[in-house]
């Protein structure tokens, strides 16, 4: 005989117990589980007599299905607390301001870099580059500048050393030895890189950056160096009526040597490059120097060149309308969120120009 007064007893008493669901699941299994108390009086049922097996069976379901029951609502009750309790610890409140996402901005400098990057390599230029500090054979003698040559002076060049032998490089010309030293023409390279002066006013900042170009092969003449300048800055400048001019000069490392204006005029007190009657000087270039390809071991009676260099800064400032150099390198956010640049622009529209 199984006692199903007692076995409800049971029941209430543990129901009653019950503060959790971890109690509900304990409650559960120890009534309905494989050893529970309910399992076992049905195993139990066996031995019953057969005339009160019946009674005691259906009494017995009515029992299981009642505790099942009560069971099913206790566990929806705590679920629902639990979802209750939860909504409101990590309640979403969607009327707050989301956070603000700050995406990084391209500094000017290297977006220009980037664009005469692209431009150049159109017309089969490759990238070098150059270590900032730099020898003094590399950055004057190999490039033919004299001893007493001003630019050698403290008052222009920052070394690094008493004796005068290690600097921060002054141009990046001293990248044209090093890859002469190297390779052998043909050579066709554009060298983007930084630079270093004593110097500092509102167009002038102590590191600044330069783009060398180098093109040594056979039958170089000035009409190609020309011919590439132009190509050059009519696409940079996004404007083929663009008009330049050489201007005879000295470098001690070309010869003939020039520098380079490009025509603008002034706009509501801005420049505008490209058309007008004034002329700026952007560059400086010419025919490599035999001297130079001499110390390189390149024989000049084979082989010319013609070699440029341009102010990477200056040629931002023209063509985005930046005034004062030195905010250039102050780092300050806001400037580069003015004038920095997506990372999705497209380098340049210089395909748009019929050539
Ligand atoms: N290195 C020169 C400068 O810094 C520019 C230049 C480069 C001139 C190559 C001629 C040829 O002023």
């Amino acid at each position: 005989m199984i006692d199903l007064a007692q076995l409800k007893d049971q029941i209430t008493n543990k129901l009653s117990g019950i503060t959790s669901l971890i109690d509900l699941e304990e409650t559960k299994s120890y009534f309905l589980g494989k050893k529970g108390l309910i399992t076992v009086a049905f195993k139990n049922l066996g031995s019953v007599e057969a005339s009160e097996r019946k009674l005691q069976a259906s009494e017995l379901n009515i029992i299981k299905n009642d505790l099942i029951d009560r069971l099913n609502n206790l566990q929806n009750e705590y679920e629902t607390k639990q979802i209750n309790s939860n909504l409101n610890s990590e309640k979403l409140d969607i009327t707050l301001p989301s956070k603000k996402i700050i995406k990084g901005k391209i500094h000017p400098v290297s977006q220009v870099i980037d664009e005469l990057t692209s431009i150049f390599s159109e017309i089969g230029f490759s990238v070098a580059e150059g270590p900032d500090i730099e020898n003094e054979y590399n950055n004057f003698t190999a490039l033919n500048t004299p001893e007493h040559h001003p630019a050698r002076d403290m008052h222009d060049t920052f070394y690094l050393d008493k004796n005068k032998k290690t600097l921060l490089r002054t141009h990046t010309s001293p990248v044209q030895i090093r890859t002469m030293l190297k390779n052998k023409p043909p050579i066709k390279i554009i060298v983007p890189g930084r630079t270093y002066r004593c110097d500092s006013d509102m167009t002038h900042t102590p590191m600044f950056h330069q783009l060398e170009g180098l093109y040594v092969d056979k039958n170089i003449n000035m009409g190609d160096l020309k011919g590439c300048l132009e190509y050059f800055l009519k696409n940079f400048f996004e404007d083929n009526k663009l008009k330049m001019r050489l201007r005879p000069s000295h470098f001690p490392f070309t010869e003939p040597s020039a520098e380079v204006d490009i025509s603008y005029k002034i706009e509501n007190e801005k420049i505008v490059v490209g058309e007008g009657d004034k002329w700026l000087e952007v560059l400086g270039c010419g025919m490599v120097h035999p001297n130079v390809l001499k110390n390189v071991k390149i024989d000049s009676s084979k082989f010319q060149g013609y070699a440029f260099g341009v102010g990477i800064d200056r040629l931002a400032m023209l063509k985005y309308g930046i005034t004062d150099l030195r905010s250039f390198f102050e780092g300050d956010i806001r400037w580069l969120d003015h004038y920095g640049f997506d990372s999705n622009d497209v380098p340049t529209n210089y395909r748009g120009l019929s050539k």
